[in-house]
């Protein structure tokens, strides 16, 4: 038996996707540029997927633009902030994907923009009063705010009105990384507004190796990968079109099915952590916010070093060897628990809930 409680990391193609994409490969070959039948039937996919995201997000199909993933959507967001849109300071988090951290820091050695993080309490959980502080203190700066929409971690999710309100009022734009909630969450553009927000196929049953940026219409950036004149020449390179065509069906599904799959999954992780509490008589720990406000799909669960329970994980691995989690050091770094995260989909069950809260008990 294999159970799949790794969904945050990425999530199996569902049948649906796959048809799709094999439909694309068997028949459309032509490359998306070329004016004849074949190229034209190539371009078709990749405008009816972006019209789709478009629907679903609630903006306009110029303002999405695929990409090769969530990384390169983020990349493109921050770096191009600095280069075209001459930001100059950027306040984020210590809590950040290493996408958003790293883009980030390599801007910071090499133009000195100013870098600010904003404060966490215990839960990780952001001090919107040191964000106001950080944005009045830059009244004078073009600043840009990036802040992910929900961790993948510890699944905490932000306040995106709240901090899209803040930074409006302070000429501050605002980037999110939604690469977590994309199709687990509703979005509509019309009365949030975010400068850029990215999103990764992967994340929500589509394939790997496609994602999109969305940009608002407002912001005007150059390309960050020069080629082509792709993507209304935004970004060079040959579409991914059977890849896009997966992304269009699996965003649809996921919103076609919202509600069911919302209310399955939540159902999965609210039974794992009741039951999980109750074979370890309440040893363990969840962190992030409460089981219900924090993302339906992820349950970080703390286990103390004592009381006999030994287990490892939760974090990613380098050649088998245990680093620490970036996220969990920046909130407590005196936290000695070890952390293992289980993250849900639509297509696990109760009885795998069950497999795994028995096993676990096995190892107590
Ligand atoms: C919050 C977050 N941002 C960005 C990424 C990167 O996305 P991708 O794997 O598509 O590059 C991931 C997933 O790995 C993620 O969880």
């Amino acid at each position: 038996v294999r159970v799949y409680f790794d969904n945050a990391a990425t999530t199996p193609l569902t049948p649906s996707v796959k048809q799709a994409m094999v439909a694309v490969m068997d028949d459309v070959y032509g490359n998306a540029s070329s004016i004849h039948n074949e190229g034209r039937r190539a371009r078709t996919v990749i405008e009816n997927s972006r019209k789709t995201v478009a629907k679903h997000l609630n903006c306009s199909i110029g303002e999405v633009f695929f990409t090769s993933c969530g990384t390169e959507s983020n990349n493109t967001a921050i770096k191009c902030a600095v280069r075209d849109l001459k930001v100059t300071r950027i306040i984020t988090s210590k809590l950040e994907h290493h996408c958003v951290l790293y883009s980030i820091a390599r801007l910071q050695e090499r133009t000195g923009i100013k870098v600010d993080y904003v404060e966490v309490d215990a839960q990780g959980i952001l001090d919107y009063n040191s964000l106001e502080e950080l944005l009045k203190q830059s009244e004078n700066e073009k600043v840009l705010v990036s802040l992910m929409h929900a961790n993948n971690e510890i699944g905490n999710l932000l306040k995106l009105s709240l901090v899209s309100e803040m930074c409006q009022k302070r000429g501050a734009y605002f980037h999110t990384d939604t690469v977590q909630t994309i199709g687990h969450y509703l979005f509509d553009l019309t009365k949030v507004h975010i400068d850029f927000l990215s999103g990764s196929a992967h994340k929500f049953h589509g394939p790997k190796g496609v994602g999109f940026l969305y940009i608002n219409n407002d912001v005007q950036i150059h390309p960050f990968i020069d080629g082509g004149s792709q993507e209304r020449n935004m970004r060079g390179g040959t579409e991914n079109v059977i890849g896009i065509e997966g992304l269009r069906q699996a965003i649809d599904d996921a919103y076609i099915e919202y509600d069911m799959r919302r209310a399955h999954t939540s159902a999965l992780k609210m039974a794992f952590a009741e039951k999980l509490t109750t074979i370890t008589n309440g040893a363990v720990d969840y962190n992030g916010v409460s089981l219900e406000e924090g993302l339906y799909t992820v349950l970080s669960t703390a286990f103390p070093n004592t009381k006999g329970i030994s287990v490892s994980g939760g974090s990613a691995c380098s050649s088998g060897v245990e680093s620490a989690s970036h996220v969990l050091e920046a909130i407590d770094p005196s936290d000695l628990r070890k952390t293992v995260r289980f993250s849900f989909s639509h297509l696990n069950t109760m009885d795998e809930v069950d497999y795994v809260i028995n096993q676990i008990e096995t190892l107590l």
